[in-house]
């Protein structure tokens, strides 16, 4: 099983610092709401169902110490737009919370869940890899970021063990590295090959013939089919349909938003400019949208969607 990042034990929330990777691994103990939804903005539990998993732990740590479950959920969810997967599992718990049941007997079961989803999206992702596939991957959708068994990063995990998988080319994933220091750090302890690349060289790579098949995760699927996810998965995206490459994106149902009709409505999370230059005016787009027609397939718990997705 890979590393989960993220327990409950105590009334508290354990989670493996994702800052701190692959320097250290710093396991944090969280007893309150505001410190898990810190946790969130800072990124140190990142990925969208990982997220959706902290908050809905967040929430049981605030029942058990008597504090106000409304006013804790309004606070995580403020934390990041994007990914759906929050507000997802933020509601999930208010219902449960509504209907007296047990917040923390709640979140472990949407953990048992996650798990359980990453395992079969693996499953079918894996089955869409011809055998020696040498896969490029943005960012991480691994174990980290969902707090099972990840999306993409369970696909290729799965692949491998089918020996469908020769190697990952990994995004380096610009401006806090995710696939240079978190993606790395999960395929090195699985023992997949891989190569760390600049965001900018999936071009040169593909070019070159050297690219067979492209995985991403997702922060929010739109009811049309597009696809929100870190920035710079819009532009491997034309790239592999320019090289011909199928793009596959891997995510669990729960980040499918039927509410959300396209890309256009996703709102796309900015941060600070200093994560990107300390010398200068900065942009800083944490995600962008990934229109319908270049995605090949939407691989989910449930199977393969292909085209049209609506
Ligand atoms: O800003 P991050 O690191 O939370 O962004 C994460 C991603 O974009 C992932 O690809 C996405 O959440 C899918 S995680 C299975």
């Amino acid at each position: 099983m890979p590393e989960r990042g993220l327990r409950f034990e105590d009334g508290a929330l354990l989670l493996l610092d994702q800052t701190a990777l692959p320097r250290e691994e710093r396991w944090l103990r969280l007893t309150s709401a505001a410190e898990v939804a810190d946790a969130i903005s800072r990124l140190a539990v990142r990925g969208a169902p990982a997220i959706g998993l902290a908050a809905a732990y967040a929430l049981a740590v605030e029942a058990e110490r008597g504090g106000d479950v409304r006013a804790a959920a309004d606070l995580l969810r403020a934390t990041r737009p994007t990914a759906v997967n929050l507000g997802w599992a933020i509601d999930r718990s208010l219902e449960a919370h509504d209907r007296g049941d047990s917040l923390t007997g709640h979140a472990d079961a949407l953990a048992a869940d996650q798990l359980d989803q990453d395992l079969r999206i693996g499953e079918h992702g894996a089955a869409l890899f011809e055998p020696g596939a040498r896969a490029i991957t943005h960012c991480n959708a691994g174990a980290l970021a969902t707090g099972g068994a990840g999306t993409a990063g369970a696909a290729l995990e799965a692949a491998w063990r089918a020996g469908r998988l020769a190697k990952v080319w990994v995004d380096e994933t610009r401006p806090l590295m995710q696939g240079a220091r978190l993606t790395t750090w999960e395929l090195g302890r699985a023992g997949i090959p891989f190569e760390v690349v600049t965001d900018s060289a999936a071009g040169t790579l593909m070019a070159r013939g050297l690219v067979d098949v492209a995985i991403v995760g997702a922060d929010r699927i739109a009811a049309n089919g597009d696809v929100a996810n870190k920035i710079g998965t819009y532009p491997l995206a034309v790239l592999a349909d320019r090289h011909g490459i199928p793009f596959y994106v891997a995510a669990p149902e729960s980040t499918i938003d039927a509410g959300t009709p396209s890309g256009d409505a996703i709102p796309i999370e900015e941060r600070a400019p200093d994560e990107v230059t300390a010398t200068g005016p900065a942009r800083n787009f944490a995600f962008d949208v990934t229109p319908y027609e270049l995605v090949t397939a939407i691989v989910t718990e449930a199977g393969v969607r292909s085209p049209p997705f609506r």
